[in-house]
């Protein structure tokens, strides 16, 4: 199979961990006898710099035509203390999102049994965890309108939501909790906001729809405690554009290492994947990073380009270097650790 895929490695540590997985993804279609065209572009800061536009019209056209799109991270320090920024990395991103139509994010928390100990959280708490959230990426707070009153003085964002993007979000996460455990939990705050009153009304009339699946509603504040608290307890979660950003940054804890977690945005059409990690700008050109986050969110772009078996080969090797101790420093406990190019070298090796 002959495949295209757009390459946006942005900023800091994105070029390092993107390179590892396209070795790890070139080894794989080698051995499934495949090609894969890369299709490099610009994005975040690094775009900035370069023609001064975070998601330039050329990297949208590569991207809107390839099968997939894998992206490294965006995001400098250059931009983060400065208000007054007229452009910033941040709004590439999210045009990005907008543009592409990738309404879904998807990130799974799970843990790996050769880890279980780096997570903060105790044993008996996280063994067998293994969640999913789907977060609404192209609404929400997000996109809403937002600006200044009062000379300056005031300032608001609004958070909007149709009936139709709740319902298409919802039923990503029907339908995965079909093929998964049958559990769906719609996460908002229903208690005090309007929009989270529709997102309650419009999942509740889909249950019709789903008779297989177990739905719950819970309040983002107690979702937020349960989560570190009884993990297990959760198998699909949907939720609202910024309940998602917040929550998926803190599910991501229980597995130990920001650097491990994959995550896919999905849409009508095009897949973009991602670690779930940001740009780690003090460890940029140190290759250090750790490269697993990126070389399973490759994996996920497989399973969704129905290469199944392609994707647990990746999942397969990635297993293997954990269980060898083939691992970057944050996860070496202060024993032998391994460059992030090393990683990656040897990821491809033995795929
Ligand atoms: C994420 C990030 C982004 C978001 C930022 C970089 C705009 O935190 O992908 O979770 O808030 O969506
Ligand atoms: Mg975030």
């Amino acid at each position: 199979m002959k495949l295209t895929i757009a390459l946006l490695p942005g900023d800091g540590i994105g070029p390092e961990v993107i390179d590892q997985a396209v070795k790890v993804c070139d080894a794989v279609a080698n051995k499934f006898n495949h090609e894969i065209n890369w299709n490099k572009a610009l994005t975040g800061a690094a775009a900035i710099d370069a023609v001064g536009d975070p998601y330039p019209e050329e990297t949208h056209e590569i991207c809107s035509t390839s099968d997939a799109v894998l992206f490294g991270a965006i995001g400098d320090p250059k931009y983060d203390n400065d208000p007054s920024a007229k452009v910033r990395p941040e709004q590439g991103l999210l045009r990005m999102r907008k543009k592409l139509g990738l309404f879904a994010n998807v990130r799974p928390t799970f843990t790996f049994p050769s880890l279980i100990d780096k997570s903060p959280l105790k044993r008996e708490r996280i063994e067998g965890t293994d969640l999913v959230f789907l977060r609404e990426l192209t609404g929400g707070i997000y996109f809403g309108k937002r600006g200044r009153e009062d000379n300056g003085d005031t300032a608001y964002d609004t958070c909007t939501y149709t009936r139709a993007e709740i319902t298409r979000l919802a039923r990503k996460g029907f339908e995965l909790a079909m093929k998964r455990s049958g559990k769906l939990c719609c996460v908002d705050k229903a208690n005090v906001l309007e929009s989270s009153r529709l997102w309650r009304e419009t999942v509740q009339a889909m249950e019709k729809e789903y008779p297989e699946v177990n739905v719950s509603y819970e309040f983002v504040d107690a979702v937020a405690m349960r989560l570190v608290q009884w993990p297990n307890d959760y198998d699909v979660l949907i939720t609202e554009n910024l309940f998602g950003d917040i929550l998926t940054d803190e599910a991501s804890v229980i597995s130990g290492s920001m650097g491990l977690m994959p995550s896919a945005s999905l849409g009508e059409s095009i897949g973009l994947y991602e670690p779930i990690h940001g740009s780690y700008p003090q460890a940029a050109g140190k290759d250090i990073a750790n490269p697993l986050a990126t070389v399973l969110s490759a994996a996920m772009m497989f399973d969704d380009l129905d290469l199944s078996e392609e994707a647990a080969a990746i999942r397969d090797v990635v297993n293997a270097s954990l269980a060898q101790g083939i691992v970057t420093e944050d996860l070496a406990d202060g024993g032998t650790s391994y460059k992030t190019s090393e990683v990656g070298d040897w990821l491809a090796q033995n795929v």
